[in-house]
Formats: structure tokens, C-alpha cells, sequence
């Protein structure tokens, strides 16, 4: 399946087309942002990694009934997916606090969240993604009230499953954001899953294996995502 036109330029992915309209390639970059774009740089293989994790995220989640727009890895920095029309509603768990809920609700960081937290934000870097819920979305109809439902439902699944996958690996899965789409009737699960939008805790040394290295300068940013690959995409995985 080969690139044709760009239809789309993201922070850290270009979506191309292709010969079939109900297909899209995604195309990894390296480029990484944070605070909604303000700090910018750029996380040597990133793009590379993401592909190869989330590729591995998305098999295992559709081995274990969730419908995603994966279709399959067409090479280091792409992926074919399916096309979807794009939510704008952002999905967030929470197994443990960290990040914006810390700030927002004073929670101390690092505090078991039981059960676990789901969170809606408004996918607007304008805006900063405010924090909306079911009302927001129905009133502005960035989603009906039977897609809410899925969004709840997939989201909590999708928790559960990769919680039990990273802690295979030696990883306490502490926060995500998920991204969905309509797809002929259906909504799927889109965008990727990889360190850039989870929060990745080591869990025999606490330390961050994700995108907050890169956020808050923290360091050896490539190494860790290098170590995220190995775990979860290393042999005898
Ligand atoms: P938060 O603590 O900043 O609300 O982030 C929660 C999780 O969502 C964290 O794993 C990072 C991820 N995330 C993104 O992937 N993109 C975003 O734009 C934001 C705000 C968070
Ligand atoms: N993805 C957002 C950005 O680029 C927010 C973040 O990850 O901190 O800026």
C-alpha cells in the first residue's frame, strides 16, 4: 500500500491516503511537543518506537475483542488504519495520580486512584483541551449519548487490558489517553498508544519511563523509550 497526498499534518504524525478512500497511512515522527505545543524538540527514533509499541498495544487490545483502526505495520514509521472521523472528545484513565489531576483536585502524586478514574477533555490545543463531561458533549454534539457509552465502556476495557499487559512487563501503567473515530457505523479506537500519551512508571524503581522526561527535562529520554520498546516489543514477549 503506497503513500499518496497528505491529508494531514499532527504534532508527532502525518496522516496520508491511499488508493483506498477507507484507508489512511499514519507516518511516526519524531517531533515532540508538550504543554499544547509551547515546548517543542524532537526524541531521536521516536517515531520509530511509537509505531512498533503501539502496533503491539493495538494487536493486543483487537486479540482481546477491542475494535481499533489498526490494520497493519507497513514499515518502521508507518501504519495502515482505517479512516475514521475523529471524536473530539479525548479519553483519560487513571490508575494513580500524576499530571493535571494532581494540580486540579490536590492530590498528592503517586496516590493508588481505586477504582480508577476516566476524565473527558475537548481535543483543542487552542483551548489546552479543557476538562468537559457528558453534558458539554451532548450539548455542543461532539458525541451522542450511545457514543458517550461506548467511550465509558471501551475505555474501562481498554484499562483493564493494558494495566495487566505493562504489569507483565514490569510497568505500573499509571495514566493514558485514548482517541476514538466512526468508521462505517462503528466507533474504533484510534491515534496511538505509546509513551508520548501514556504515563509509564517502572515499577521496581518508580521511575518515568514516558513523555513527562521529556515535559519536565528530566533526561535520558531516548533511553527510557528504548527500555518501553524492549518490554513491550522484546523477544519472548
Ligand atoms: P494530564 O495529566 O496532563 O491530564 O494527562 C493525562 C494523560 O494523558 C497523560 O498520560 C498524558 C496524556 N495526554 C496526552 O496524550 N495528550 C494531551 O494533550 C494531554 C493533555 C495528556
Ligand atoms: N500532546 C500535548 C502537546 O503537545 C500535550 C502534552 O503531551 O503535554 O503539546
Amino acid at each position: 500500500m503506497k503513500r499518496l497526498e497528505q491529508l494531514y499534518e499532527g504534532k508527532a504524525k502525518i496522516i496520508y491516503a491511499t488508493e483506498n478512500p477507507d484507508l489512511v497511512i499514519q507516518y511516526f515522527k519524531d517531533d515532540a511537543t508538550a504543554f499544547d505545543g509551547v515546548k517543542k524538540g524532537t526524541i531521536v527514533d521516536k517515531g520509530v518506537i511509537n509505531n512498533q509499541v503501539s502496533t503491539k498495544i493495538f494487536q493486543y487490545l483487537e486479540e482481546n475483542g477491542v475494535k481499533t483502526h489498526f490494520v497493519e505495520q507497513l514499515s518502521d514509521r508507518e501504519m495502515l488504519v482505517k479512516k475514521l472521523d475523529i471524536i473530539m472528545v479525548e479519553v483519560v484513565l487513571r490508575n494513580v495520580a500524576a499530571g493535571s489531576i494532581c494540580k486540579r483536585l490536590g492530590i498528592e502524586e503517586g496516590k493508588q486512584l481505586e477504582p480508577p478514574t476516566l476524565e473527558f477533555f475537548y481535543k483543542s490545543d487552542e483551548l489546552h483541551d479543557p476538562m468537559i463531561n457528558d453534558s458539554h458533549i451532548k450539548t455542543f454534539n461532539w458525541a451522542t449519548e450511545k457514543e458517550v457509552e461506548i467511550l465509558r465502556a471501551q475505555g474501562k476495557k481498554v484499562n483493564e487490558l493494558m494495566v495487566a499487559f505493562f504489569k507483565q512487563r514490569g510497568i505500573r501503567l499509571v495514566d493514558f489517553k485514548l482517541e476514538f473515530g466512526r468508521h462505517k457505523g462503528e466507533v474504533l479506537l484510534g491515534d496511538e498508544i505509546s509513551p508520548d500519551g501514556c504515563r509509564l512508571w517502572d515499577m521496581a524503581t518508580g521511575e518515568k519511563m514516558d513523555k513527562d522526561r521529556f515535559r519536565f527535562s528530566l533526561g535520558n529520554v531516548e533511553e527510557k523509550y528504548q527500555e518501553v520498546y524492549n518490554l513491550v516489543c522484546g523477544q519472548g514477549k
